[in-house]
């Protein structure tokens, strides 16, 4: 019911009681006078009467429910939940001011369209705003795979999807490494701190790696305010800076060198890893990301076999860190606060060689929930 409506009842039941005190001093009984003995109302239907009226007055303060548009020459009343894709200007939710719509970013190595379908489906149906998302998958042809694109286009027909090549970031990289470390690098580890000086429009973005289910919503990551730091990222407790980098070394490193990235106190040897697999990245702080990262892996010397701490040390200190419920579970160990998983259905892992068709079977079944119903037909089992 239309609040105005409630109020108007309100303030005509607030109106009443006050007219018979306007009344009475006026005639004080000169007409009629021996009707001027008052009523006497019982105390308990007084008492009901201001219980009412106080209800009455209560139900301003509910929100509104609907609203009428101006522009509307019948002023209909509109319930404000009509229009789930215009959220209410108060959420906070664009993550590129320029747009308002929420960029989602992922980078696959080797194209696996039915990872990348339930990736996609599971963020759009955890969503509350899926109009407003906006994927951009870095694939090994991009925007030259007419057939992908068409594909996830057929079994999402309302989202905003851009396919994008790899080549300009793999340059990117290539052009400020010379060659040396390029190998100790893993690109889907990199890429996501390389793609906003390639890719100018991509600016503030959340970046996933597609192997991943979504189960919370991605928009509750959009409010949040990265202030002085360069990305937020959940941190991983069950993985330790000491397990990837030798303390010694470490701590030569920080007493003997002054670039302005390191740390000014010794590092922490137990410190917890930042999880790469989802990022909120905000572009405009991460100038010098990629050489801080190259100079690591350098003094380092790592080889191309072990997982590189580079970027867990180009971190250090200067990421904000998300709940743990953003921190990536196994399907097995999730909790009621857990917002993402890993994929557990069959994929094509990149093989040595360069051929994609090395594939890894299932070992869960949470993927076929979020596996679109017309994927066999479109996709191919
Ligand atoms: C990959 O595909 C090629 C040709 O399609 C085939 O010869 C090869 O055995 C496949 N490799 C694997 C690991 O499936
Ligand atoms: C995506 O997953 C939801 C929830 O599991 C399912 O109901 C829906 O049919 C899927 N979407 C498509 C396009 O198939």
């Amino acid at each position: 019911m239309s609040s105005s409506y409630m109020s108007w009842r309100s303030s005509a039941t607030n109106r009443r009681p006050t007219q018979p005190p306007d009344d009475t001093p006026k005639n004080p009984g000169s007409i009629h006078p021996d009707l001027n003995q008052d009523p006497n109302p019982k105390p308990a239907l007084h008492f009901l009467a201001f219980v009412l009226i106080v209800f009455l007055g209560l139900l301003q303060f509910l929100p509104a429910s609907h609203f009428r548009d101006p522009a509307d020459p019948l002023r209909n009343w509109v319930p404000f939940n009509s229009q789930p894709s215009s959220p209410p200007t108060t959420v906070k939710l664009a993550v590129d001011e320029d747009d308002g719509m929420i960029h989602i970013v992922s980078w696959m190595q080797c194209l696996d369209l039915k990872v990348l379908a339930v990736f996609t489906n599971s963020t759009l149906s955890s969503s509350r705003y899926p109009d407003l998302l906006h994927f951009h998958f870095f694939t090994p042809q991009g925007d030259e795979d007419k057939v992908s694109f068409f594909k996830l286009k057929v079994l999402f027909p309302h989202s905003n999807i851009d396919l994008h090549g790899q080549d300009e970031v793999e340059e990117a990289i290539k052009r400020a490494s010379s060659g040396v470390e390029y190998a100790s690098l893993n690109l889907e580890e990199i890429a996501p701190f390389i793609i906003p000086s390639v890719h100018q429009s991509l600016r503030k973005f959340i970046y996933v790696s597609p192997n991943l289910i979504l189960m919370g919503r991605i928009e509750e990551l959009t409010g949040m305010d990265l202030t002085a730091h360069v990305v937020a990222a959940a941190e991983d407790c069950s993985k330790r800076l000491n397990t990837y980098v030798n303390s010694d070394v470490l701590d030569a490193i920080q007493r003997s060198d002054s670039k302005p990235w390191i740390s000014v106190t010794p590092y922490e040897k137990d410190a917890c890893m930042p999880d790469l697999s989802l990022l909120l990245i905000d572009g405009k702080k991460l100038e010098e990301f990629l050489e801080i990262v190259l100079w690591w892996s350098k003094v380092l010397n790592l080889r191309n076999s072990e997982r590189n701490p580079a970027i867990a040390l180009a971190l250090y200190n200067r990421y904000l860190k998300l709940s743990d419920s953003w921190l990536v579970k196994e399907p097995a160990d999730i909790t009621e606060k857990s917002m993402i998983i890993h994929y557990d259905g069959p994929k094509i892992v990149c093989s040595e060689f360069g051929n994609d068709n090395v594939s890894r079977s299932p070992h869960g079944n949470s993927w076929l929930k979020y596996l679109p119903s017309m994927s066999n037909q479109i996709l191919g089992s």
